[in-house]
């Protein structure tokens, strides 16, 4: 199931650009200081309010949805990008957009006291599902609602740097990984583990299921078919495996990799801090 692939060679038909915001690409389409929503086109600054609100409406039932809506796959790939995190005692990590805590709470067990992990999120409901989380787990961690785009953290503090199915709702994907790279210390990795592009024969029925079940799922279980069809158009409009890879190169991060999971369902990108 997991496929490791190096860098492939440049030269896709589209551009790393595409993911910075329309009115800074040149000779993008679309008006001026307007960005994706799933897929409509919203004025730049309403994205992150149409995200909040999906994250406000789904934060209650969101564990219960992934393990519905993935068949329990999303633990597989996290407990994959945990592994290949390496959080040894001691070290200093920052889970970016970390919601519930899934990866948070395994890193704060795996840094242990010395260490110290970060649990962040822009979405104060999604926030209190995480620290109600951590508290009935018996884990301490320091808890920060902030936005990707504008870390409040010092350069080069992190030795890792994580962020799980939190970067395609972000509006400046380009400005919140050059964040996230300003913040690791040299030789420090970033993962970043988002839907990607599936193997191209399962796509037929892979579109069934999202644009089908998954509206169907969350009407049924958290009364809001809304929110998951935004998730079925925003992994749509997320770069693909080789895009994300140059993203991660234009911020700055070295020796980019990629790792399908579930024949592209997800990825995980690793990049190095210089
Ligand atoms: C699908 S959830 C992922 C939560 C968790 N990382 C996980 O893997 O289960 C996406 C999260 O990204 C957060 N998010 C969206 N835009 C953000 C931003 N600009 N800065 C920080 N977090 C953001 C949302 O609030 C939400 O909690």
């Amino acid at each position: 199931m997991i496929d490791p692939t190096s860098r492939e060679p440049a030269g896709a038909a589209r551009s790393a650009d595409q993911y910075a915001p329309e009115h800074a690409r040149d000779g993008a389409p679309g008006g001026a200081g307007t960005t994706d929503f799933g897929y409509r086109q919203v004025p730049e600054q309403e994205k992150s309010e149409h995200v909040a609100g999906v994250f406000h409406s789904v934060a209650r039932n969101y564990d219960l949805m992934n393990d519905l809506m993935s068949a329990g796959l999303h633990r597989w790939w996290k407990a994959f990008t945990i592994r290949q995190a390496q959080v040894r005692p001691g070290m200093k990590v920052l889970d970016v957009a970390g919601g519930t805590g899934d990866l948070a709470l395994r890193f704060a067990r795996q840094a242990g006291p010395q260490g110290e992990v970060w649990l962040t999120d822009i979405n104060g409901s999604m926030l209190a599902q995480g620290r109600d989380r951590m508290l009935d787990a018996g884990v301490l961690l320091p808890v920060a609602q902030c936005d990707a785009e504008r870390l409040p953290f010092a350069d080069a503090h992190f030795d890792v740097v994580t962020v799980a199915l939190g970067l395609r709702n972000m509006t400046h994907k380009d400005q919140a990984l050059a964040e996230m790279a300003r913040v690791l210390r040299p030789g420090g990795r970033l993962l970043v583990l988002e839907f990607s592009r599936v193997w191209a024969p399962l796509s037929p029925l892979y579109d069934a299921y999202s644009f089908n079940v998954l509206p169907w799922l969350g009407r049924s279980f958290a009364g809001d078919g809304d929110s998951y069809r935004y998730l079925a158009e925003s992994i749509r409009m997320h770069p693909p495996q080789d895009e994300l890879a140059r993203l991660l190169e234009r911020s700055g991060l070295e020796r980019v990799q990629w790792f399908n999971l579930t024949a592209g369902v997800c990825a995980l990108h690793v990049g190095h801090r210089h």
